[in-house]
């Protein structure tokens, strides 16, 4: 069952996601001795971020990855990377060895295909009778208005990659740069958990579309919804069931 928490404001959105992710990570460390937590890029996370470093000293235990870059250099404004780095590996002081950059600058074909290779031989995949994704213990994403989450947009062929399919290159993503690297859907969905954010109006529709019937054209209603937690303000949050 997806966990729906409505809160007044964005703060407090932050506020509760930061919250969320220490639970989560603390478990993690708690029962395996590692965390794997894979990070957004866009605006809406850098206050979660920013209330995690203040309250995380060195992330022991905590390897940070990425759920989706742009194919641009590291210290570039648009960057996940440098977004992340400033919110939180500097006020943190996370070592360099437990972030794993995408790296975009590569552009998405290399970058994909190193990324895949890394998560492979760092991440414990999951059954292993079956050709598995790598499973990470959190993924925070936020979502478009378009009901895109990382860099899986409505109806992309990256929807359709293999369930084997771990990291994959972007070339035409409608939200600039066109140029990404993402996580698949599968490792989206083998993950143990996915925290999506959403605040202000614009999000409304799309949150609304997230909860409802699965389809390729709102990549966020094809997470595994009993491992979904979802934390909204008030103005993007989905229309009460009708009576
Ligand atoms: C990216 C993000 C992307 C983002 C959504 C929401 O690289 O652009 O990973 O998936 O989470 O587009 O962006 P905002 O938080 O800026 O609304």
């Amino acid at each position: 069952m997806t966990r729906l928490t409505t809160c007044p404001d964005s703060e407090t959105v932050a506020t509760r996601a930061a919250a969320h992710v220490e639970r989560q990570l603390e478990r993690a460390v708690s029962e395996r001795g590692t965390a794997h937590f894979a990070l957004s890029g866009g605006t809406t996370p850098a206050r979660t971020y920013e209330l995690l470093a203040a309250g995380m000293s060195s992330g022991t235990g905590v390897e940070f990855w990425f759920a989706d870059e742009r194919c641009v250099p590291p210290e570039d404004e648009e960057s996940n990377y440098r977004l992340a780095a400033q919110t939180l590996f500097k006020p943190a002081a996370i070592p360099a060895a437990q972030v794993h950059r995408m790296q975009g600058e590569l552009g998405p074909d290399e970058g994909a295909r190193r990324y895949a290779t890394e998560l492979r031989e760092r991440v414990q995949r999951g059954g292993q009778d079956q050709p598995t994704p790598p499973v990470l213990d959190l993924i925070l994403l936020g979502i478009g208005p378009d009901g895109h989450v990382a860099s899986l947009f409505p109806g992309a062929p990256a929807l359709n990659a293999g369930g084997d399919a771990v990291c994959l290159p972007v070339h035409d993503s409608p939200k600039p740069p066109p140029q990404r690297i993402t996580l698949s859907l599968a490792v989206l969905r083998a993950a143990r958990g996915c925290l999506v954010l959403a605040t202000g109006a614009s999000k409304a529709d799309a949150v609304n579309a997230m909860l409802g019937e699965p389809s390729p054209h709102v990549p966020a209603s094809l997470l595994r919804r009993e491992r979904l937690t979802v934390i909204v303000d008030d103005a993007a949050a989905p229309e009460a069931p009708r009576p």
